[in-house]
Formats: C-alpha cells, structure tokens, sequence
C-alpha cells in the first residue's frame, strides 16, 4: 500500500513526478530492450521529428488497486492496438502489444507507491507516448524513436467530481484534416487547444465538436466520446469515423447491454435529435462517465432534465458497473482486467 504524501481524495487531473519511466528506442530498424529509467528529462536534437513534424502520439490508461489488494488496469490491449493505429498513420514503427503490456507493468510496479488506496477517489494515469526523435529537415519521417510511459496520480478531470458540467457547441473543428480524428495524434490536441482556452474562458468546460462537412452530426468532445439516454431507456452513442475509438465507450456499449439489459445504438447523432434525449454524458479514461447538464449552441440552451443537479439515473448506473468492474467489485467480462500486481 501506498507510502507517499499525497491528500488523494483532492485530487485533480494534474502532472505529479514520480519516481520511475520507462524507455525504448528504436535505432537501425528495429527496437532496442525497453528499460525502468529516472529521468524524466528527454534531451533532443533541435531538429527531431517531433519538434519540426509532429511525429508524435500517445496512449492514456489508468491502474487501480482492487478491494482484494491487486494493482490491475483496464483493458490496456486496446490501447496497445490503438497506439499501432496512431503510429500506422503517423509513419512510426509500431511497438508489439506483448512489449506494451510488459513496459505496462513495469513502470505500474516500479511506482507501486503512487497507485491512490482502493476507494480514494484516485487513479493512476498510465501516458504511453512515442516520438521521432533524430534531425528531420525535409518532409518525412524520423528514421530513430523512443517509445516512453510515465504515470502520474490523478483524481477526477472536470472540477466538481460527478457534478454535471456545462458544454458548448465548437465554432471550430476538432481534429486536422486528412481524416487524422480517430487516433491520438499530438496534431490533434494541438488543434483543440485554442477551442478548449475559448469555451474555458467563456465559462464552459469542454466542446462539443460537430462533424467538419455538414455540421449537422454529433462528433465528440476534446477528450472524450458521447452517450445519450433517450427517454424510454435507450443507450446511444455516436458513430463516426473521425472520432477517437474510445475503449471506455466500447467497453460501456457491452455494459450497458450484457449487464444492464439495455437497447444499444451506435449510430450517427443529429444535433436536432438532442432535445429529445433525457441523459447525456461523456466517456473516457479521464472523463470516466461526467454527466452533462447543460448544452449551449450560440444562444441557446438544451437541458437534459435527468442530469441537471446530478448524474441521471441510468448514466449513474452505467458508472457504478463500469467502475465497478474496473475496481474488482463486479466479475468482468473475459479479458478486461489486466493483472500488474497481485496482492502482498
Ligand atoms: N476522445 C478523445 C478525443 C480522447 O482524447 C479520449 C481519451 O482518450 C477519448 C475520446 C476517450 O477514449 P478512451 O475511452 O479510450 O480513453
Ligand atoms: C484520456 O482520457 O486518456 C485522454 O487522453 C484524454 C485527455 C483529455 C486527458
């Protein structure tokens, strides 16, 4: 159990250094032994792929500790495939999964003491992340990689815990062109940062983006997908393919049909069809599930009247299984619970 100084249950979505990374780099063609290091120091030719292309991407995964004692994370195989994904498009030599899990583990152990006590509130943030790391002058890809994880403990991303959060609708378009929406390029949080400083300044916490050619379709947050709940108990979510894949979204979409009996729909989402829904609620790693009260779309408002003052009654549920699986409190499904330590 954790010996650290740190007050968990206050928590925010913050950096906190610890002690232990892990490294790869790839040289002449392929990748070297991965290693625990100290630094967490990156020393870089001005010229490097990252800094001049972008050649970046990465990967956000979290671990908990169970009510038994283990250290697990949820589901880290589908960040392992996505990370290929990401690294496909960006022109990155891809890091074999069994490898990713390995470094998972090791860096999660090597940190053992920042993973927050079962019940805290607390996560620990696991940040896979892989640049091109030789000098690149003209347009192309590094030739040399690193492949690093830190972790940081983290507690909950939008202030206010479970309280529903206001969000507005984007004047801008989320992700760069080329159809690069659906994997975790650098590029793209690039892109949403000067929309996310507008809708903070303005009093919101997150946009809601809209699909860049019609603007008539319901895409995703900054950081997170959507769910709806329709009036008669229907689970909804959107289906895009410039979205992030979330693995939480996925993973709720068997939740809430396999565990809770649910009527599932992926499929597209018109703004206009929002005023019909009674929940709303957005889903990720670092969202969890963050109830929405309160959509603003240029001078007017769409309400949700079951998640005005607090988590609707069916979002609620979804989050109680959700995390109840991701914490050992309810069996889950084969495959979704990844062992990094088993109790002392
Ligand atoms: N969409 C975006 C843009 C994100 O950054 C994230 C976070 O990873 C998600 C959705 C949610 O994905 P996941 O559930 O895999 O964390
Ligand atoms: C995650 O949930 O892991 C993300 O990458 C979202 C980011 C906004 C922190």
């Amino acid at each position: 159990m954790s010996n650290v100084n740190i007050d968990w249950a206050n928590l925010g979505f913050g950096y906190i250094k610890t002690p232990y990374r892990y490294s790869a780099k790839f040289v002449n063609g392929e990748w070297q032994e991965g290693q625990i290091i100290e630094d967490d120091k990156i020393v870089l030719s001005e010229c490097a792929g990252v800094f001049q292309y972008a050649q970046t991407c990465f990967e956000g995964l979290k671990a908990y500790y169970t009510e038994d004692g283990r250290i697990v994370c949820f589901r880290p195989d589908l960040n392992a495939k996505r990370m290929h994904d990401s690294c496909e498009r960006l022109v990155m030599p891809t890091f074999p999964e069994d490898k990713f899990l390995e470094a998972v583990k090791m860096v999660v152990e090597a940190n053992k003491d920042y993973v927050p006590p079962y019940g805290s509130g607390a996560s620990l943030y696991i940040r896979p992340y892989m640049m091109g790391t030789n000098p690149v002058i003209g347009v192309k890809p590094a030739d040399e990689y690193e492949f690093r994880i830190f972790v940081t403990p983290v507690g909950p991303y939008f202030k206010g815990g479970a309280k529903p959060i206001t969000i507005k609708v984007s004047d801008f378009d989320r992700a760069a062109p080329h159809g690069t929406g659906h994997i975790k390029a650098g590029l793209n949080y690039a892109m949403s940062l000067y929309p996310i400083t507008v809708a903070h300044e303005e009093g919101f916490s997150e946009n809601m983006y809209l699909d860049p050619q019609t603007r008539t379709k319901v895409e995703e947050t900054g950081g997170a997908n959507f769910l709806f709940i329709t009036k008669d108990g229907k689970f909804v979510t959107p289906k895009s393919d410039s979205i992030l894949p979330s693995i939480t979204r996925r993973s709720l979409m068997v939740v809430a049909e396999k565990y809770l009996g649910m009527t599932v729909e992926n499929r597209e989402v018109y703004f206009d069809e929002l005023k019909d829904f009674a929940e709303c609620g957005l889903c990720g790693t670092a969202a969890v599930i963050s109830p929405v009260g309160k959509i603003y779309d240029h001078g007017e408002e769409i309400c949700f009247p079951a998640g005005m003052e607090e988590m609707g009654p069916y979002t609620k549920k979804l989050y109680d299984t959700l995390t109840g699986i991701q914490m050992g409190r309810i069996d889950p499904p084969e495959g979704w619970v990844f062992t990094v330590c088993e109790a002392e």
